[in-house]
């Protein structure tokens, strides 16, 4: 009776991979699951993870969203990959992990980027790449590990992003997405594929990259092997998928100039599709590949949004996480709940959410969190105010760079956990001085995956009409009074960085 196509979308996300189950005829989420795995933190600033737990979780996802939903395996039409972006997995020839993965919040690259910038000429490099070399990115950290990690380097026979090892794992072969790649600093972004003047200049052998091709191919199949692990069929075919944030974008249905997605995950990004390549001329903003053949897109990336507002949950510790038990509430929606109760400027408190470092604007791996202005008069709630604000405007920053490039953005969509908030909500919109619409998914990333399988499976002919199912939400948020207070605010949130630079890299 119910024999309709379903679709599987996997994000392999900074805290845990996200599974969704979707209806393959309408893209209609029917049913996820998250699992979580740690990151470690072995040195400050250091980001690493386990690749196995990847794996895992994975499994254990799928095969939970299965049995919930009592889902026949011979319906999964096809499945596809999302994750987070610029991940060093390093294989041996035997296809084992070498060392735990270095992810894109990690800035321990600061001299190797250097080194980049010198050997192939910061000009030549943006138009190449349409990137600066940035600390988080693949490329730096392949030449880390050969200056610290010498014997590990000499091992190396593969390098994979973080959701192309899960492919690995699935599939058995080395693949990967243009979108994806465009962040290890080794793609000619505007040709869309690997660029032999990198990999000549950075001494890096081609024979070490996966197969880069389209983000709506199926260029893979389930292995006998991972079928069993996964309770689905040998053969279902894999899409290649995007990097989180192209694919967020896919799953926000942001495909056309003058749109822009606007996401608060761990990371905060302002994602701004264009029909040509055009990177930003001082490198500013990320140049990457999007996800749709023929296009590409802008990016300012913020290291912790809601990174920061996790911060801030863990800091008041067990007594207010058991006080959310208590009330049967989500922690992070009491303090939103609580910042909606202060007045805009949280009473004279500001926060900069540099907490790894920042990206957009101002790429600054030595830049740190900083409370400015605090008083015996603060509480929590001031405090959980000035953590939104702060972050809100560092997405405006972002934002700002965007429309320098071009033409204003006509709508903006928000995603991801922070859109969840009716206060955070009004907050963007009040700081963007401009509406934003939410998306009726909340599966951003995953969504999009799943969108890209089921073109990969040949459900739907092209990643623009896939795109065109996700709706979005009939809750517009405009600008309200608020809004006339922040530019104010906004100027000294934004006189800080420069006024502290001098000491964060003193610090360091
Ligand atoms: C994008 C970026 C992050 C990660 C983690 O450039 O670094 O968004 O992909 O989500």
């Amino acid at each position: 009776m119910h024999d309709f196509p379903l679709l599987l979308g996997i994000d392999i996300g900074t805290t845990g991979a996200k599974v969704v189950l979707v209806d393959g005829r309408d893209a209609n989420a029917l049913a996820h699951r998250t699992v979580e795995y740690p990151l470690h933190m072995p040195r400050p600033n250091w980001c690493e993870q386990d690749p196995h737990d990847w794996w895992r979780a994975t499994v254990q996802a799928v095969r939970e969203v299965m049995q919930a939903e009592r889902v026949d395996a011979g319906r999964i039409a096809g499945l596809g990959l999302s994750g987070q972006m610029h991940g060093l997995v390093a294989l041996d020839a035997a296809g084992e992990v070498i060392r735990p993965a270095i992810l894109w919040n990690d800035q321990r690259t600061a001299a190797q980027c250097e080194e980049i910038t010198r050997l192939v000429g910061l000009e030549r490099l943006i138009q190449l790449t349409g990137n600066t070399a940035l600390t988080g990115f693949t490329a730096p950290k392949v030449l880390w590990m050969r200056e610290h990690e010498a014997e590990a380097h000499q091992r190396i026979a593969s390098i994979l992003l973080p959701k192309d090892y899960v492919r690995y794992r699935l599939s058995g072969e080395r693949f990967t997405d243009v979108a994806d790649a465009s962040g290890t600093l080794l793609l000619d972004v505007s040709r869309r594929e690997w660029s032999g003047e990198m990999l000549e200049t950075l001494e890096i052998p081609r024979s070490w990259l996966a197969t880069v091709t389209e983000c709506g191919v199926a260029s893979t199949r389930l292995s006998a092997e991972a079928a069993g692990e996964l309770g689905l069929l040998e053969g279902t075919p894999i899409a290649a998928g995007a990097g989180d944030q192209a694919a967020q974008a896919v799953g926000s249905g942001i495909i056309e100039e003058g749109t822009v997605c606007v996401t608060i995950g761990t990371s905060g990004v302002a994602f701004a599709p264009i029909g040509a390549y055009r990177p930003e001329p001082r490198g500013r903003l990320h140049a990457f590949c999007h996800a749709v053949p023929g296009a590409w897109h802008l990016m300012g990336v913020m290291l912790s949004a809601g990174g920061s507002l996790r911060w801030l949950r863990d800091l008041l510790g067990d007594e207010f996480n058991e006080y959310s038990c208590y009330l049967g509430r989500d922690p992070y929606d009491i303090l939103c709940e609580e910042a909606g109760r202060i007045a805009p400027g949280a009473d004279g408190l500001i926060f900069l959410p540099y907490l790894s470092g920042e990206r957009t604007p101002h790429n600054d791996p030595k830049a740190r969190g900083v409370f400015f202005g605090l008083s015996l008069r603060h509480r929590r709630p001031h405090l959980a105010r000035a953590v939104l604000e702060g972050i809100t405007f560092g997405l405006r920053d972002c934002l700002d760079l965007l429309r320098a490039t071009g033409a204003p953005p006509r709508e903006i969509r928000i995603s991801g956990g922070g859109a969840r908030s009716a206060v955070w909500r009004q907050m963007l919109a009040d700081v963007f001085g401009q509406e934003v619409t939410t998306c009726q998914s909340p599966h951003g990333a995953a969504m999009g995956a799943a969108l890209l399988a089921g073109v990969g499976a040949g459900l739907w002919p092209d990643i623009r009409l896939a795109a065109g199912l996700v709706r979005t939400s009939p809750h517009v948020t405009t600008p309200g009074p608020a809004a006339d207070e922040y530019p104010a605010l906004r100027d000294r949130f934004r006189a800080l960085y420069p006024a502290l630079r001098g000491e964060f890299a003193r610090l360091s």
